[in-house]
């Protein structure tokens, strides 16, 4: 049987609703799932992967955020922790236009300069999607950076799903994660430290990229 823990995220429950929705999971095997199907290979999809930084002006059904998220969850995780969070949020939603110009009063108060803080105004509000992630904070260094590694192959997960999907996931840590007020409107707890937010959407154009082969980064001993 399939259960989507991920389902109620989108309906904007509040903190203490996502509380008790996390106590009453079940936890699942990976038998449980009912796995989507898809053409692409695993390989193809981790060579194919990219960012994009415009969007189609197309909206992403919920669906399809619904299994990304569903992949993120079967990321590798130290202690079985789950130290992951997610504040999913559509386009349509009054929160974004909140985080938005929070980021944007943000950015003015610092630079004072409209011209350079508008442009981040935008990156909030043009994605079909965008979803803040959270790792769980802790006091020990260690465990810290497991979280944080945690957070990373979750949203790595949700980034070759997107693949799978025909949907560019782009991975913003610079200034849109760095606002205060953003974790409030949210409702973050306290002890949850912001990873990072995804801009989702189809792909306007596809990104150039390039690696250097790695043969020059590996070495066989
Ligand atoms: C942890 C992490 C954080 C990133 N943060 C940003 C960011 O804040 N702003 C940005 O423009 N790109 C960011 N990127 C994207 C990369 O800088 C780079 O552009 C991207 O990986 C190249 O595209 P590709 O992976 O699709 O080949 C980030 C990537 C990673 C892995």
């Amino acid at each position: 049987m399939v259960r989507f823990a991920t389902r109620p995220l989108a309906a904007d429950p509040t903190v203490e609703e996502l509380h008790a929705m996390a106590s009453q999971a079940q936890k699942l095997v990976w038998t449980d799932v009912k796995i989507p199907q898809t053409n692409v290979s695993v390989y193809e999809a981790l060579h194919r992967r990219r960012m994009s930084w415009t969007f189609e002006d197309k909206p992403v059904n919920q669906d399809v955020i619904e299994r990304m998220l569903a992949a993120a969850v079967w990321a590798p995780n130290h202690r079985m922790n789950e130290p992951w969070r997610f504040f999913v949020i559509p386009k349509d939603s009054p929160v974004r236009r909140k985080i938005a110009d929070a980021i944007f009063e943000a950015l003015l108060d610092e630079w004072k300069s409209e011209k350079r803080a508008e442009p981040y105004r935008e990156k909030v509000l043009a994605p079909p999607f965008i979803i803040f992630t959270y790792h769980v904070a802790d006091a020990d260094g260690f465990v810290e950076k497991e979280n944080y590694a945690a957070l990373i192959a979750a949203m790595q997960n949700i980034s070759l799903a997107g693949v799978a999907e025909g949907i560019a996931v782009t991975w913003d840590t610079g200034r849109v994660v760095r606002v205060p007020a953003v974790s409030t409107i949210l409702g973050a707890e306290d002890n949850w430290n912001m990873t990072a937010m995804l801009s989702i959407g189809y792909a306007a154009e596809e990104s150039a990229s390039a690696r250097t082969p790695v043969t020059e980064f590996a070495r066989w001993v």
